[in-house]
């Protein structure tokens, strides 16, 4: 009987990435992909930005736990992983609270997991150390890269592909440079051989993938040096692919190269994921940040002179320690003058071992109040950007059917989620096509439409096209 894998994946989408890489590499070893948290190996990847994750990832491991000790009356065997931020953050800390975890690896680590299971099972049979968790969280000389040959295994429309980790940023409230390591870029022609097998695979839309991935630099065979601009172009000339993007770009490596192929490229969507964290110079000064709200602004409005309709959006961090209230207002005033298309806001966290973790911290209740501030703020800008669509036609990237019969989702350019209801059947049809659709609802979350051309309903006259 093949044995069963479990994965639960929290954090961002390097760690989604990092998931599928697992997946891939012990389903290739005859493991079963299973739904059920009941599984013969279990794996929490595990992200550690704030003090909730790390919270949830206890809890989570308790509840695991019953069911670890439940499958032993059965004569049962269940390993525990716990990979990713937390586990390289936390390492032996996570086998002291939870030892009935099997194995902890980090990030840069997760490659060795095949024979650290192979191990695990080894020792259980000749019960040698029984229950005595490994803990794998170096940051090795040869990038897992190198070692994760396993052929992409991928089902769908929009494929992540990483291709930066780490930071040397060192924001001083950020834990991220601590969990994953110095700024590594992968090898351009790696990257380009990933890119080829997941449009093989089917996949239309490709989302490069760092922590600071615009500060992607590599050599190509001449030795000669590549940086993340050159990469988009090498990328818009794959074969099948329709779209373009990338996350998460940090404002000081916006430069001009990129700005520009954001007006050539084609493929290249009309939205940035661009975080700003704060409105006020002195709050990025005390992030670490390196830029002025007077650059971040400069480098919006370069985008739009590039791209007349590029979309925007940011992360924010309120109540960061010497955040005043003159300075959340300053916050508040650059959210709206932007008009970001969507952002996400999170209450200052404090991180053990970051800088920031050692100033007096602001009280929870004012956080929590600043927070509810400004995201009123964001949620009416958002709201009107998605409004601001109604009767527009958009290139709609179909990517899966929806919850109701007929219904397909698909994103905009601008990254907005699009549901359409087909007749006669298409939906499958539509799947990993892009179709103009006529936007007749703008919501907060999402926008509802319907083919701009209703006789392009009778499939197969349809033609999937660019933008
Ligand atoms: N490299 C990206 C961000 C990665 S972390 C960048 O520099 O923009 C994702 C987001 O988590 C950050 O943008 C920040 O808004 C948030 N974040 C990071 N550390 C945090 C903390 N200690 N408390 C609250 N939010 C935090
Ligand atoms: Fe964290 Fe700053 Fe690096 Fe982003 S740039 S990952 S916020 S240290
Ligand atoms: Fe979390 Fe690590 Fe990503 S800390 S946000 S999973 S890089």
């Amino acid at each position: 009987m093949y044995k069963t894998l479990h994965v639960i994946t929290y954090g961002c989408q390097m760690n989604v990435y990092d998931s599928q890489r697992i997946q891939e590499m012990l389903t290739i070893l005859g493991y079963s992909l299973s739904q059920e948290m009941d599984a013969d190996i279990v794996i929490f990847n595990t992200c550690q930005i704030r003090e909730k994750a790390e919270e949830k990832l206890f809890s989570d491991l308790g509840r695991v736990r019953i069911l670890k000790d439940r499958r032993k009356e059965f004569n049962k065997e269940m390993i525990i992983v716990v990979a990713g931020c937390s586990a390289q953050a936390l390492g032996k800390h996570i086998l002291k609270r939870a030892a009935y975890v099997d194995l902890v690896v980090g990030p840069q680590t997760y490659d060795k997991i095949p024979e650290l299971l192979a191990k695990i099972e080894r020792d259980r049979v000749s019960e040698t150390k029984p229950g005595q968790g490994i803990l794998r969280t170096g940051f090795p000389k040869i990038s897992k890269f190198d070692n994760l040959k396993t052929p992409r295994n991928f089902h769908g429309v929009s494929a992540m592909l990483s291709i930066q980790e780490g930071c040397n940023k060192f924001c001083s409230y950020c834990v991220v440079p601590y969990t994953r390591g110095a700024e590594y870029s992968r090898p351009l022609e790696d990257v380009l051989q990933e890119a080829k097998a997941l449009l093989k695979k089917g996949a239309k839309e490709l989302v490069l993938l760092g922590q600071n991935v615009n500060a992607y630099q590599s050599k190509n065979f001449l030795g000669k040096n590549v940086t993340f601009s050159e990469l988009l172009y090498r990328c818009a000339e794959l074969e099948g692919v329709f779209r373009l993007r990338y996350m998460t770009s940090h404002p000081r490596e916006m430069t001009h190269d990129l700005i520009r192929a954001h007006k050539e490229i084609p493929q290249l969507m009309p939205f940035l994921h661009l975080p700003v964290q704060s409105g006020s110079n002195n709050v990025l000064q005390a992030m670490n940040r390196q830029y002025t709200v007077q650059e971040y602004e400069s480098i919006v409005e370069k985008l739009k002179e590039a791209r007349s309709d590029i979309a925007i959006s940011s992360d924010f961090i309120v109540g960061h320690p010497e955040e005043t209230e003159e300075d959340f207002e300053k916050t508040c005033q650059l959210a709206i003058r932007v008009q970001y298309a969507q952002a996400y806001s999170f209450m200052y966290s404090s991180r053990p071992g970051t800088p920031s973790a050692l100033k007096q911290q602001i009280p929870f209740e004012i956080k929590k109040e600043r927070l509810h501030r400004l995201q009123e703020i964001l949620r009416h800008s958002q709201k009107t950007f998605n409004m601001s669509k109604k009767g527009v036609t958009l290139p709609v990237l179909f990517e899966k059917k929806g919850k109701h019969s007929g219904q397909v989702l698909g994103k905009t350019p601008y990254m907005q989620s699009v549901y359409v209801h087909t007749k006669n059947n298409v939906s499958d049809v539509i799947i990993g096509t892009i179709q103009e659709v006529e936007i007749l609802e703008g919501h907060l979350n999402s926008l509802m439409g319907t083919f701009a051309n209703n006789e392009k309903q009778t499939y197969p006259h349809f033609n999937s096209h660019l933008l």
